[in-house]
Formats: structure tokens, C-alpha cells, sequence
């Protein structure tokens, strides 16, 4: 449970350490329900999971998912989160929502995204109009959404960048934007802010950026900044400099990470929660995650394969109709994928159920301090054959 003075609106029970790493495994408890960590959070960035009803999205048991602040703001637009009652009633959601605060994705997608000390200035996609995104009005939107978790606004530049100086500075005017969204944010007692350590690949300004973001007591800490096209060994070192640092009894998000084999080794440096878009899009590709790899069912190897998409997945679409699911085969999809958006959806299904239901085995592999072993087996079975 948390000693922190200040309101939030989680209580983080930490359930086991593992002995030989710096795995956890925990229940977060938000306003929408519990939350078993370590876990995966599907990106839902338009308030809908692509190709996903939310009831779909319950049955593969996702009870936190991600909505962007950026995109709801601009469409439906402040005025109408206000009128139906913030983005759980938008789309009809009653767990989870965490808020990415807006910036990231405006510098990503748009070119034009330029950063002062006040905020992001860009032009509004829609008309083209000149906007300016402020920490105050990154978290009134966030208000308005009334997401369980929201972000701070943050500066965010490429991990790899060589310009150090410029590296400083997102790092420092991060933590100005914190004190900013801190004394912005209207409902602390219902809605947790979370802080966003930057620093890049500079240990020594993680490590500065660490301890000035800890003593602003924020009810859970992210880790921002990277997958960027970092070596995995910077990653590492990244990760593991700042789970160091991090107060025991809060949760801690790596930003943006969704390969399995990533996941696993965050885990194991002491991280708790992550997301991405990978997992949804590259089911849109036609790719499904498996224990064995990622398999393309484009490929005309699957034409006449009429087993389930991964065998033993206890997911709607690979469970068999016996068993309540829809049994759908690989020669469906392989069917459907030249054009029909059924096996993108019926893969999307699958790719988040998949997802969750490695971190629910990595959790409870934590739970009887098998975290190790778990972690062996999983990578000879997902790099099987390749190498
Ligand atoms: N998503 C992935 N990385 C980041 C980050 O550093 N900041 C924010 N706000 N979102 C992210
Ligand atoms: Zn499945």
C-alpha cells in the first residue's frame, strides 16, 4: 500500500518479489475495478480497439486499455466528453481507461509540432489552424475523458538523438510540465496522474530526472523516451537505472513497448505495466502472436491448415465450438485476409488475448518465484528455429 500523504485514487498491493530479479507481481486497484500486474495495455486510441466491440474486448479480458488524449480532444471534442459524461460512457467501456497526454503522438505525427516552454504549437490536422497543447489543457481534456490514469504532458524527442543539450532540456522542462499538470489537475482524489521520467539514453539524466519526479509523489511513475530504435541493451540499462531508483510501492510503466520478448525482460528489471500499438496493428497485417512466434496468415503455407490459430489459445477466436468460442482456422483467415476486415478483427482478438494471457502466466510464475525459468522457456519457444 502506498505511504504517500497526497490524494490518489489507486492502492498498489504488492503480491510477491521474484528472488533472483527484480520481477513483481501486484494488484492495482483503480476506479473501474482491479488490475493484475505485470500487464499489457491494448491501444484503443480513437476511444474503439480496431475492429473490437467492447464487449469483445472484456472476453479477452482486458480490464485496462489505452485512449489519447490528442485525438479525443479533437474528435468528439471537449464539448461533447463534458455532455455525455467523459470517454467510459462515449464507448460504452465500464473498466479501465489510461490517457496518453498528447504530446508524443503530436510530435510523431505531425511534422509541423513544435515545442516552447509553453506547450506543443502544431496545426490542427482537421482545418490547418494553429493550436498550442499546454500541460493545463493536455490535463483539462484528460478531466473531461475522466480516464483512471492519466499522463502528464511531457517533452519527448527521439531516445537516439545525438543532441545532448536538447536531451537536457526535454528532461528538465519535463518536470516544470509535471509541476504543471500537478496544480492543473482538477480530480486527484479520482482520477491518478502519472509522471514521466525522460532523460534518453544519458543514465546520469534519467537518474536526475528519477529523483526529482519521485519527490513529486505522483501515484505511479512511467518511463517514457524510449522505443525509439534503441539497442536493446540501452533499454535495458535504461530500464534498470530507473526501477533502482523507483519508490517499492508504486506502479511503474514502461511508454510504448509490446514485443513479447521486450515485455519479458522488463518484467524482469522490476517493470509493471506496458503498451502498444503493435500488437492490434500487426494483426491488421495479417500476423498472429504466438507462443512460437509471430505467423503470417497471408502465407500460402496456411491455405489448407485447418487447425486453430494458435493451438491450446483459449481466445473467442481459437476456441473451439465446443467450448463456446467461434473455432476459427488458419485457412480462414488466410482466406479472409486478402480483403475481408473479419480476420483482422477475429487476429486482433486473438493478438490481445494472447498478450494478456503471457502476463498472466508471467505473473504467476512471479507469484512461485519461477520468474527465471518462465523467462528461459518463453524465449527458447519464441525464437524456436531462429537461430
Ligand atoms: N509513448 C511512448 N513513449 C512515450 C513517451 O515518452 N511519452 C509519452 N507521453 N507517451 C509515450
Ligand atoms: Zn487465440
Amino acid at each position: 500500500m502506498s505511504s504517500s500523504t497526497k490524494p490518489s485514487a489507486l492502492t498498489f498491493d504488492l503480491k510477491a518479489r521474484c528472488s533472483t530479479s527484480k520481477a513483481r507481481a501486484s494488484t492495482l486497484h483503480l476506479p473501474h475495478g482491479p488490475v493484475d500486474l505485470p500487464i499489457f495495455m491494448p491501444v484503443a486510441t480513437q476511444a474503439s480497439l480496431k475492429g473490437l466491440t467492447p464487449e469483445q474486448l472484456e472476453e479477452t479480458s482486458c480490464r485496462l486499455c489505452l485512449n489519447n488524449t490528442y485525438h479525443l480532444g479533437l474528435k468528439p471534442g471537449q464539448a461533447v466528453l463534458d455532455t455525455i459524461g467523459g470517454a467510459h460512457k462515449l464507448q460504452g467501456w465500464d473498466y479501465n481507461i489510461l490517457t496518453d497526454s498528447g504530446g508524443f503522438q503530436m510530435v510523431s505525427l505531425l511534422k509541423l509540432a513544435r515545442i516552447t516552454e509553453e506547450g506543443v504549437r502544431f496545426l490542427s490536422p482537421h482545418d490547418g489552424s494553429p493550436m498550442l497543447l499546454t500541460p493545463e489543457h493536455s490535463m483539462s481534456l484528460q478531466n473531461s475523458i475522466g480516464s483512471d490514469i492519466m499522463m502528464q504532458l511531457d517533452d519527448v524527442i527521439q531516445t537516439t538523438s545525438p543532441d545532448h543539450a536538447r536531451m537536457k532540456e526535454a528532461m528538465e522542462r519535463s518536470i516544470r510540465w509535471l509541476d504543471r499538470c500537478v496544480a492543473a489537475h482538477k480530480y486527484p482524489e479520482k482520477q491518478n496522474l502519472f509522471c514521466i521520467i525522460q532523460g534518453g539514453l544519458d543514465l546520469d539524466l534519467r537518474k536526475q530526472c528519477c529523483e526529482e519526479m519521485v519527490k513529486r509523489d505522483t501515484p505511479g511513475i512511467a518511463i517514457g523516451g524510449l522505443s525509439g530504435g534503441e539497442a536493446k541493451s540501452d533499454f535495458c540499462k535504461v530500464v534498470d537505472t530507473c526501477t533502482d531508483m523507483l519508490p517499492e510501492e508504486k506502479p511503474r510503466y514502461v511508454m510504448g513497448i509490446g514485443y513479447p520478448e521486450d515485455i519479458v525482460v522488463a518484467v524482469a528489471l522490476g517493470a509493471d505495466m506496458f503498451d502498444c500499438v503493435w500488437p492490434t496493428r500487426t494483426a491488421r497485417f495479417g500476423n498472429a502472436i504466438t507462443s512460437r512466434g509471430v505467423l503470417n496468415l497471408k502465407h500460402s503455407r496456411y491455405a489448407e491448415d485447418f487447425g486453430p490459430v494458435e493451438e491450446g489459445c483459449t481466445c473467442t477466436c481459437c476456441r473451439s465450438k465446443e467450448n463456446g468460442g467461434l473455432g476459427i482456422s488458419r485457412a480462414y483467415i488466410y482466406h479472409l485476409a486478402a480483403k475481408e476486415t473479419v480476420g483482422a478483427h477475429l487476429l486482433t482478438m486473438h493478438n490481445v488475448h494472447h498478450l494478456l494471457s503471457l502476463m498472466r502466466r508471467a505473473r504467476n510464475a512471479i507469484l512461485e518465484d519461477g520468474y527465471p525459468d518462465f523467462a528461459r522457456t518463453f524465449f527458447a519457444e519464441y525464437f524456436e528455429g531462429k537461430g
